[in-house]
């Protein structure tokens, strides 16, 4: 008997209308386009300055968008699971909201956060859910609306985020497609390297968790840096020789996008031609858990039945890990 496995049947999409560029945030901080783009790669992020337009919005927004394009009747969908580090409020799940909003009034909800490899780690969570028999349609999605945990008087974080949120239909996969594998890690060490330190049971807010900016994004960002690298690199060479795969197995790579330059010294350390990655940091920025679906919901029509895809996150905790797809 074979064993039951997910696979993506549609994606959607949604950014705000709103472009932050690097001339905009050249006159907020002091910084430079040129720097931005050497370092990071970004050119503009996309940012949700309507006050009424929180996470939820957009993700509803986003799945709306995937429900569309499939025309899937919202009350079909079994289950709803959101990766998010920015939830509208700290109690009530945000996947609740979301339900309520796209009108999948008889799905359960759930938020899962871990950061910027929260996509990743909810899709297969989504997938056990199919690959278990009790489920036929599970939505999972990735957004954050970052602008609201960074300072835009830090030139350390802020050219780096933006809003955004993506989302994806798991259903069973035919025979020879899906979800194969893949390898997640956590290191609670590196917890203090990158946060937003106060609002939480730890430092509920006060005054002066306020006066001291504590409730931005905080991180040392060379620190990330190097174990981003590092982390994606060990879990796709993991994963692919678990599978007696290399990377001339693969047809498209698609990394969590927080800075080209990670990206590129993932991809050459893999040794993987720059054609096979996926990149759209440079419209969106660091959209946290939605980067991986919104490449996803960018490039969905290069993608062929039968392709190889490789998905690879790095985020806070540290989180980190790598998953194998065969594009249905
Ligand atoms: N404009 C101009 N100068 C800047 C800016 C800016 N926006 N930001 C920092 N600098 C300065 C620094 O102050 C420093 O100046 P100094 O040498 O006088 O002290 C200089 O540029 C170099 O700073 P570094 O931190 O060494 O620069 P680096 O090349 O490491 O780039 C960056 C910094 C872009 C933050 C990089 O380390 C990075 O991308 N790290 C990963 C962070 C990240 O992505 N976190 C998000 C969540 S985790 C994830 O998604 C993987």
């Amino acid at each position: 008997m074979t064993t039951q496995l997910a696979a993506i049947t549609a994606v959607g999409g949604f950014v705000p209308e709103t472009i932050l560029d690097n001339a905009a945030l050249e006159k907020l901080v002091d910084t430079t386009d040129a720097w931005i783009t050497t370092r990071t790669g970004i050119k503009e992020r996309r940012i949700a300055t309507d006050p009424a337009m929180a996470t939820s919005d957009m993700t509803a927004n986003a799945i709306l968008n995937l429900l569309e394009s499939k025309n899937i009747n919202p009350t079909d969908v079994d289950c709803i699971i959101l990766a998010t580090s920015t939830p509208d409020y700290l109690l009530t799940p945000t996947a609740a909201l979301v339900a309520k909003k796209a009108g999948l009034t008889t799905a359960f909800a759930m938020d899962i956060n871990a950061a910027c490899s929260g996509f990743l780690f909810a899709l297969s969570t989504g997938a056990m859910f199919i690959e278990s028999g009790r489920y036929k349609k599970v939505i999972v999605a990735g957004a954050d609306k970052m602008s609201s945990i960074v300072n835009y008087k830090d030139r350390n974080t802020c050219v780096l985020f933006g809003d955004g949120a993506g989302a994806v239909l798991l259903e069973p996969a035919k025979e020879g497609y899906g979800l194969q594998d893949n390898i997640f890690k956590t290191d609670g060490n590196g917890g203090e390297v990158l946060s937003v330190p106060a609002g939480g049971s730890l430092l509920p807010a006060t005054i002066d968790t306020i006066a001291q900016n504590l409730h931005y994004v905080q991180q040392d960002g060379r620190t990330v840096f190097k174990n981003a690298i590092r982390g994606m690199t060990s879990a796709c060479a993991q994963l692919l020789e678990k599978n007696n795969m290399t990377t001339q197995d693969i047809d498209w790579v698609i990394p969590h996008q927080a800075n080209l330059r990670i990206i590129d010294a993932v991809g050459e350390s893999l040794n993987l031609p720059k054609e096979k990655i996926k990149v759209n940091i440079q419209r969106y920025g660091n959209t946290t858990a939605a980067t991986l679906p919104l490449v996803l919901w960018d490039y969905q029509n290069d993608f062929k039945p039968g392709d190889k895809i490789l998905l690879t996150a790095f985020g806070a905790g540290f989180t980190w890990g790598a998953s194998y797809l065969i594009w249905q």
